[in-house]
């Protein structure tokens, strides 16, 4: 657990296509944490194999690629107190249908294979995943917040 841990989250192309966006990224800020990178991308089947490489084998992987390469999807690392499980709180249990009301995936979804969003499940997967989908980096912030209200 860390103040400054971070994790990846991304908008699923079927919370994108379904306008939950702005809803996603507001529970999020509301929470409390800080958004250090963010980009809307439609990403290739062979840079999301490398995202779900731990799947590669199961049966439903070459139906989650189609799907997750069918349009963009948010990219998004968001930094905080314990980032990593209560991120994986917010969104709620894989199947959406044992996902509690007040999750993402409680309060949008029916489908495990529709599942809206994508939350790091360890510090060190986090970690991989943000390297990979952010290899220019995140945005280091000034903490002084008077700085962003004063001149
Ligand atoms: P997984 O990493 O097990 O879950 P999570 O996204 O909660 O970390 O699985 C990755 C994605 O694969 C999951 O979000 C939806 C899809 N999936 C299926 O389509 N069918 C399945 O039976 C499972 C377990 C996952």
């Amino acid at each position: 657990m860390s103040v400054k841990e971070r994790t990846y989250i991304m908008i699923k192309p079927d919370g994108v296509q379904r306008g939950l966006v702005g809803n996603i990224i507001g529970r999020f800020e509301q929470r409390g944490f800080k958004l250090t990178a963010l980009k809307l991308v439609h990403a290739t089947p062979e840079h999301l194999e490398k995202h779900y490489a731990d799947l590669k084998g199961k049966p439903f992987f070459p139906g989650l690629i189609k799907y997750m390469a069918s349009g963009p999807v948010v990219a998004m690392v968001w930094e905080g107190l314990d980032a990593v499980k209560t991120g994986r709180s917010m969104l709620g249990a894989t199947n959406p249908l044992a996902s509690a009301p007040g999750t993402i995936r409680g309060d949008f979804a029916l489908a495990v294979g529709r599942n809206i969003c994508h939350g790091s499940d360890s510090v060190e997967n986090a970690e991989k995943e943000i390297a990979l989908w952010f290899p220019e980096g995140v945005v280091q912030y000034n903490h002084d917040l008077a700085q962003w209200i004063f001149e």
